[in-house]
C-alpha cells in the first residue's frame, strides 16, 4: 500500500486555541498542587511542548515510552515501559500527556504502571480521542478533540516516523495500487 498526506482535519490555529484552553483549565485545577507532567514519547512531544509553556502554574516534566501493542491486544503480553520515568512519582499529582487515545489499551496499561508508583493523583490529558475505536474504558480528564475513525498524522503524530513536524493534524490517505 502507498500513502500520502490527505486533507487537514484540524488546522494549526484551532490546535493552538484548544491547547491554550486546556492549559487554562489545568492551571485552575492544579493551582497549589505538585504537578508532574508525564509526556508519553514520541507522539506527545510537540503537544507537551506547547501545553507546558501555556500553563500558569509551576510544573515539572518527565518522559516515558511504552512498548506498543501492535495488532495483538492479548492481556498476557502487557506492554512495559521502554523508558520509565527518572523522577520519583510517589505523592505527586501526575498528569499524563498523550497524543491520542485509540483502542484505549495503552492508556489503561500506562495508568496501571504509573498508579503502582504511588502518586497522590493521576489524570490523563490527551490531544485526540478516537472514541469510536475504543475497546476498553479509560478516563480522559482533559480531552482536546474527539475525532472520527481515520489514521491521522502531524503535531507529533507519525506514520513510519514521518509527518511529526506538521503544525496541523491531517488524515493519511491510502492510494490504490497501480
Ligand atoms: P491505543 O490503541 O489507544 O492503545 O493507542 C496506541 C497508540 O497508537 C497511540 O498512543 C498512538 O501512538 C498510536 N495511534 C493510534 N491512532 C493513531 C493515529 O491515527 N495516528 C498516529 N498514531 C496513532
Ligand atoms: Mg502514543
Amino acid at each position: 500500500m502507498r500513502y500520502r498526506l490527505g486533507r487537514t482535519l484540524i488546522p494549526a490555529p484551532e490546535i493552538q486555541a484548544r491547547v491554550r484552553e486546556l492549559a487554562g483549565v489545568i492551571s485552575r485545577d492544579y493551582a497549589h498542587r505538585d504537578l508532574l507532567l508525564i509526556c508519553v514519547l514520541k507522539g506527545a512531544a510537540i503537544f507537551w511542548g506547547d501545553l507546558c509553556r501555556a500553563l500558569r502554574v509551576p510544573s515539572q516534566s518527565d518522559f516515558v515510552a511504552m512498548e506498543s501493542y501492535g495488532d495483538s491486544t492479548s492481556p498476557l503480553e502487557e506492554p512495559r515501559f521502554t523508558k520509565a520515568a527518572d523522577v520519583s512519582l510517589s505523592g505527586r499529582d501526575i498528569l499524563i500527556v498523550e497524543d491520542i487515545i485509540d483502542t484505549g489499551h495503552t492508556s489503561v496499561r500506562l495508568r496501571e504502571l504509573l498508579y503502582a508508583a504511588g502518586p497522590r493523583s493521576l489524570a490523563m490529558c490527551a490531544l485526540l480521542d478516537k472514541a469510536e475505536r475504543r475497546q476498553v474504558v479509560t478516563p480522559i480528564e482533559y480531552s482536546g478533540f474527539v475525532i472520527p475513525n481515520a489514521f491521522v498524522v502531524g503535531y507529533g503524530l507519525d506514520f513510519d516516523q514521518q509527518y511529526r513536524h506538521l503544525s496541523h493534524i491531517a488524515v493519511l490517505e491510502s492510494l490504490p495500487e497501480d
